[in-house]
């Protein structure tokens, strides 16, 4: 029986979260520039996009570029920002062609002119697609988000709109650039660092965390779904004990 049939239809999450790390270091185990890696990278975002839309999974989000990432050498900054135009121009016609959906979250407004105006066009272009949200976290950080979100719900109870004592965990992740997106209910990270490296922190409160070796651009369909596999096979239990899930 290949992997894919292993995976039950019944228990698939419906949020996949994905750290794609370790392009550099594929890159330079064969001498070759870590560009040259995230070139490479794009290759396992598409399989895995993919896969998840065949699947039937509903979002899949993928950190492309963190708020830190701002800080590497300006050549790779540049390279990615010209890798991201590059591939979303080029992959628009395919997500239309399979009925996906773009969307992204993070600081947009400080990606660099061309690559904000590509991505909000195909995000547009894409508005219309109902099997799969393809979620791009760019320029991400959680801290970031989570201290965006404080900002706009003090300005709304300094405004009068809300009183301090209706904040709860709605309002906050009402206020997250994921509002409206379910929480993950599995994030996989790739390139064997066993970090979240400011990822989604409020979403994965209860999320399963799943780390392989594999670098990013070695990572492939039957990667993904040993991932779901191992997934399927834990009981989340959110706080009671086995018994009381059980029973139910
Ligand atoms: C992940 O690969 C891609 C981005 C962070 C943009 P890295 O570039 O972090 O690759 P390693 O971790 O250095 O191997
Ligand atoms: C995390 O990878 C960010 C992305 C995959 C976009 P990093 O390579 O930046 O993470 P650290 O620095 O190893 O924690
Ligand atoms: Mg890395």
């Amino acid at each position: 029986m290949n992997l894919k049939n292993k995976i039950n239809p019944d228990k698939l999450p419906s949020h996949v979260a994905i750290i794609m790390d370790g392009n550099g270091r594929w890159a330079q185990r064969q001498g070759e520039h870590r560009i040259f890696g995230h070139q490479n990278g794009v290759k396992a975002v598409r399989d895995t996009t993919e896969a998840a839309a065949e699947l039937g999974i509903k979002y899949l989000t993928l950190y492309a570029f963190s708020t830190e990432n701002w800080n590497r050498p300006v050549e790779e900054v540049n390279a990615l920002m010209e890798l991201l135009v590059h591939t979303i121009s080029i992959e628009k016609d395919t997500l239309n062609k399979n009925n996906i959906r773009l969307l992204a979250i993070g600081d947009l407004k400080s990606l660099p002119p061309k690559c904000y105006d590509e991505l909000q066009e195909a995000i547009r272009d894409t508005s219309g697609n109902t099997r799969m949200s393809l979620v791009l976290a760019l320029s991400y950080s959680s801290r970031w988000e989570i201290v965006d979100a404080m900002k706009q719900i003090a300005a709304k109870v300094k405004a009068g709109e809300m009183q301090a004592d209706q904040i709860n965990d709605e309002v906050v992740s009402a206020h997250l650039t994921t509002a409206g997106i379910p929480d993950p209910e599995l994030l996989i990270r790739t390139s064997g660092e066993n970090r979240i490296s400011n990822f989604l922190l409020w979403q994965i409160a209860y999320t399963e965390l799943y780390f392989t070796d594999k670098l990013w651009p070695e990572f492939s369909k039957e990667d993904f779904y040993t991932a779901l596999i191992d997934f399927q096979n834990r009981e989340r239990r959110f706080g009671l004990v086995s018994a009381q899930l059980n029973s139910k």
